[in-house]
């Protein structure tokens, strides 16, 4: 949209008042339409900050405040963050003056008495330039909005991908529908309990539920065998957490490295008995360790084609056996003191639902 420097706002400040309306009158002759006048140097700053002006014209031998001590002070709170022309008059001709009007941000100046032509054509050559700052600001700002945007819309079709994909995941086992996003969810429990910064939960909460991704590359006959698995047949069957891993490896997204690493560690135990690596205590990271606690405690309280449910009681006297050998013992704990908030979601996820 093209700006009409006519139409911008202008402000003028003399203590003279004949001054004031000789520049109002000649201003407005030439087609401007807003211009206001004061004749009060106290009152610039207020006005300045009530109403956008696009161009000041400033006398500087005033009582109260001097034009240099007007422009000082709008400089802090109006003109650090934006550009708005200041146009001095100046009837003083001591080069000291202009160069500590300019030093201060005057943009240009005005001698008196007024030539006519000269006050116009230095008002529209300020309000010109003004106008195309304002362009600019305003193609910079709906760029941001539609970057902004974009990655909103970006960061969405990620989420919902990645939920999608383990739902994919899902289907081909033998786990409930609503596993893996209850995994998620107290997993985000958890980091936040430990302290981790928010966005590390968000993405700790959206790549959970893939922790079994690699599942869909495990034969049929392996995956949904009713009775125990051979050494062999485990063996293939654990190797779901690298395979995993590699469906989610090499791409840029944080997020998606997240659910890389998750798919990778979420069997490694603190004792360095788990797999894919053997990886132990901290060095197994902390998503995977958060997720591996998640998983279990979701896989034993809800029903399998294998197994009943177990109770609250029997899965947390378990966890509480396992701290320091499969599970990291300091989560164990952070875990049992957030019972009520797992159980909470526990209820509004339940499968039955
Ligand atoms: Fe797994
Ligand atoms: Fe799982």
């Amino acid at each position: 949209m093209k700006i009409s420097i006519k139409n911008l706002n202008i402000l003028i400040c003399d203590d003279s008042i004949s001054n004031v309306l000789l520049l109002e009158k000649l201003l407005q002759d030439s087609g401007y339409k807003s211009i206001t006048t004061i004749t009060n140097p106290l009152k610039v700053l207020p006005t300045m900050l009530e109403t956008p002006y696009d161009l000041l014209l400033l006398d500087i031998e005033m009582p109260g405040l001097s034009g240099i001590e007007v422009i000082e002070q709008i400089h802090q709170s109006v003109l650090h963050h934006q550009f708005i022309p200041v146009l001095v008059l100046t009837g003083n001709q001591l080069p000291a003056i202009r160069n500590k009007a300019l030093e201060v941000g005057a943009s240009d100046f005005l001698t008196k008495p007024f030539d006519n032509t000269e006050v116009l054509l230095r008002v529209r050559n300020l309000l010109r330039v003004r106008a195309a700052y304002l362009a600019q600001s305003r193609m910079n700002t709906e760029l941001e909005e539609r970057v902004e945007k974009r990655t909103q819309e970006l960061e969405k079709a990620t989420s919902i991908l990645i939920q999608r994909l383990a739902q994919v995941g899902e289907m081909r086992d033998t786990e409930t529908g609503r596993h893996v996003l209850r995994v998620g969810k107290y997993a985000r429990v958890l980091s936040d309990a430990i302290g981790l910064p928010d966005e590390i939960g968000y993405m700790i909460e959206k790549a959970a539920p893939l922790h079994d991704l690699g599942k869909i590359g495990i034969p049929d006959k392996i995956l949904l065998k009713k009775g125990k698995l051979t050494e062999q047949e485990r063996e293939v069957m654990n190797g779901h957490a690298q395979m995993g891993a590699d469906l989610l490896s090499d791409h840029e997204s944080m997020l998606v490295q997240m659910a890389g690493s998750i798919a990778l560690s979420h069997h490694e135990c603190w004792d360095g008995a788990g797999y894919p690596k053997g990886l132990a205590g901290e060095s197994i990271p902390i998503e995977g360790r958060i997720t591996a606690l998640s998983d279990v405690f979701d896989a034993l309280t809800t029903i399998r084609p294998y197994k009943e449910a177990w109770t609250i009681d029997e899965t947390v006297e378990y966890i509480k056996k396992k701290a320091g050998l499969q599970f990291d013992p300091k989560l164990v704990e952070v875990f049992v003191s957030k019972l009520e908030t797992i159980l909470a979601i526990k209820a509004q996820y339940d499968d039955a639902l």
